[in-house]
């Protein structure tokens, strides 16, 4: 196992992955990097710009130099709290359009290795185990069927009191999964991962199970 080990959770959009890697992490005690954060982040900060898909030179920049700051939950651009407001379906759908952009990808990935500090890191993301952390210990692509992925969306909506359609809901998840997926760099890839289908598991009982891959790895090693 490489000296500070790498869980990594890849998977399609509303698979559940942020949650089960957040509570893995907290579980490990590891460090947890949340990637598709730091794409939404990068939406954010060109929209503040004025910056479209096009400027490609100068979102480049941008990515290196903004100010993002994750902290006790939250998430700041430039010093302000935008962890709701990266969370919108307008920044979900233009993280997705700027993340098929290789130098906005090239930009991100100092980033993301400077997570990867003692005792361990768990990352979510879409390419975490097939290009940011290829050495990972273990590789996990977390799914669930489109259905479901849109009905947990569809609830989570509903938690926070924002109405909205399951038939619209359905559309963006396969248009997201599309984009993702058949994007040439760094597409959405279940190689070299073990497939965790949570459609019909728990949070607790999809936990458990990267949980339970981890120590079986560590017992290998040790
Ligand atoms: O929460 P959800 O799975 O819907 O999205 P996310 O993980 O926050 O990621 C937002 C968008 O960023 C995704 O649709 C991907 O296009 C992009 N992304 C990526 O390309 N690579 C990553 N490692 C993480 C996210």
């Amino acid at each position: 196992m490489p000296v500070i080990p790498v869980v990594a959770i890849d998977g399609p959009s509303a698979s559940g992955k942020g949650t089960v890697a957040e509570r893995v992490a907290k579980a490990l005690g590891f460090h947890y990097l949340d990637s598709g954060a730091l794409y939404r982040l990068v939406a954010l900060a060109a929209r503040n710009k004025l910056l479209s898909a096009t400027d490609v030179s100068q979102l480049e920049s941008l990515t290196r130099q903004m100010d993002a700051r994750f902290d006790s939950g939250k998430v700041y651009l430039e010093g302000h709290d935008v962890t709701d407001e990266i969370r919108s379906e307008w920044c979900s759908r233009e993280a997705s359009i700027l993340a098929a952009l290789p130098e906005i990808r090239a930009g991100l990935l100092d980033r993301q290795h400077a997570f990867r500090q003692i005792p361990g890191l768990v990352a979510d993301g879409r390419d975490m185990g097939s290009v940011v952390f290829p050495d990972a210990s273990l590789k996990v692509f977390l799914t669930a069927t489109s259905a479901i992925r849109a009905k947990r969306r569809y609830n989570q909506l509903k938690d926070k009191g924002i109405s909205a359609s399951m038939e619209d809901l359905l559309k963006d998840i396969a248009e997201r999964d599309a984009r993702d997926a058949g994007r040439p760099i760094a597409p959405l890839q279940q190689a070299g991962a073990r497939v965790l289908d949570t459609s019909s598991l728990t949070i607790e009982q999809s936990v458990d199970k990267v949980l339970g891959w981890f120590s079986e790895l560590r017992l290998q090693v040790s």
